[in-house]
């Protein structure tokens, strides 16, 4: 007999309890709650506490995924963290996480650095390790702590980000029809000087050398509603399924503009789209997670229903996912 097809079985999320309001950066740096909704659509993001770790992010959203999915951490064999913003260069944050939740010695961990797009990385290659077969049950998490990476002075990037944590559970699915159709991840390359975070062997001038976010936002913008675009209707045609069959969509949560465009471009109403946004910011690999288990809370997305996500991100990277739930 055939064995069924993976799906998400579960989601979670976590974000830091301390809201930090565009009225707040106002004074801070010289920007006003006006300008920041009106070219972004963002009005408040979450900023982790003193001490509080990408991993503690990750491990809450973690623990409610797998509640939800009502599997046990001996369930698991592997986890798969995308984030930009690891507690340590190594071991990966994903081992941080195994630790944490008492997912059993023998799981593989490891961690996927496709910024914003790493969710969709990290789906894409759990799904294809368990589809092999050599796996049977994937933690796939997307975790940031972009407030420690943020130039707090630069008000062209700090008003855009802010931390949180999203994670999603998958297995051989339990449902008739439940599944991940189709996934497809690219890169445009070239460019990588448009939004980046120094490492540690990066060789620049000492004050350029801070390990904080830089990004050129005007080319971003441009290539970002292009590669959203592209790999939805690169997705539909593989599936031979026209938009209006797509019952939700849940975009990368940067810029309500760019998500109009989008659903502008793809001719699709914007109710169709979940948002976010406006209570989160920008949350790099966290985004999709987060939207993807407020849409499944708030029934945003029910049993048999088609849903699409795309992302882009530093690299720049970008993808979608076509999922049954
Ligand atoms: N407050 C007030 N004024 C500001 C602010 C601010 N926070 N930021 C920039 N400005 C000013 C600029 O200095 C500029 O002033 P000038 O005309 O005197 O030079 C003016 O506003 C216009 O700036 P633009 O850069 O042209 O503004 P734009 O409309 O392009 O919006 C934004 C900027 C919001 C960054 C937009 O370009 C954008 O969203 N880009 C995509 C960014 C993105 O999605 N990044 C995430 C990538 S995902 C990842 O991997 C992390």
């Amino acid at each position: 007999m055939a064995s069924p097809p993976i799906a998400i079985l579960g989601t979670g999320a976590h974000a830091p309890s301390r809201i930090l309001t565009n009225e707040e950066l106002a004074q801070r740096v010289d920007t006003s709650h006006e300008w920041i909704v009106s070219r972004t659509g963002i009005r408040e993001r979450r900023v982790a506490e003193p001490g509080q770790t990408t991993a503690d992010l990750a491990s809450a959203a973690a623990a409610e995924a797998l509640a939800n999915a009502g599997l046990a951490p001996a369930d698991i064999d592997l986890l798969i963290l995308a984030t930009v913003t690891p507690d340590l260069d190594m071991p990966a944050t994903a081992c941080l996480v195994q630790q944490r939740l008492g997912i059993p010695s023998g799981a593989a961990c490891f961690d996927v650095n496709a910024a914003c797009t790493g969710f969709l990385y990290g789906l894409d290659v759990a799904w294809s390790m368990l589809s092999s077969g050599r796996y049977r049950h994937a933690l796939v998490i997307g975790a940031e702590r972009l407030s420690s990476v943020l130039d707090w002075e630069d008000r062209t990037t700090c008003v855009l980000f802010g931390d949180g944590a999203g994670a999603a559970v998958l297995g051989p699915a339990r449902r008739p029809g439940a599944a991940i159709l189709a996934s497809r991840l690219h890169t445009v390359a070239g460019t990588s000087d448009l939004l980046h975070i120094p490492g540690p062997s990066y060789s620049l001038e000492p004050a350029e050398h801070r390990r904080v976010i830089r990004m050129k936002g005007k080319e971003v913008f441009k290539l970002a509603v292009r590669a959203m675009e592209d790999v939805a209707r690169e997705l539909l045609e593989q599936q031979r399924i026209s938009g209006d069959q797509i019952d939700c969509i849940i975009p990368h949560q940067a810029n309500q503009r760019i998500i109009d465009a989008i659903a502008q471009y793809l001719q699709l109403p914007l109710d169709r789209f979940f948002i976010n946004l406006d209570r989160y910011g920008n949350t790099s690999a966290a985004s999709i997670p987060i939207a993807l288990h407020e849409a499944r809370t708030q029934g945003r997305v029910q049993p048999g229903q088609l849903v699409l996500l795309v992302a882009f991100g530093a690299g720049l990277t970008y993808g979608g996912a076509l999922v049954r739930w």
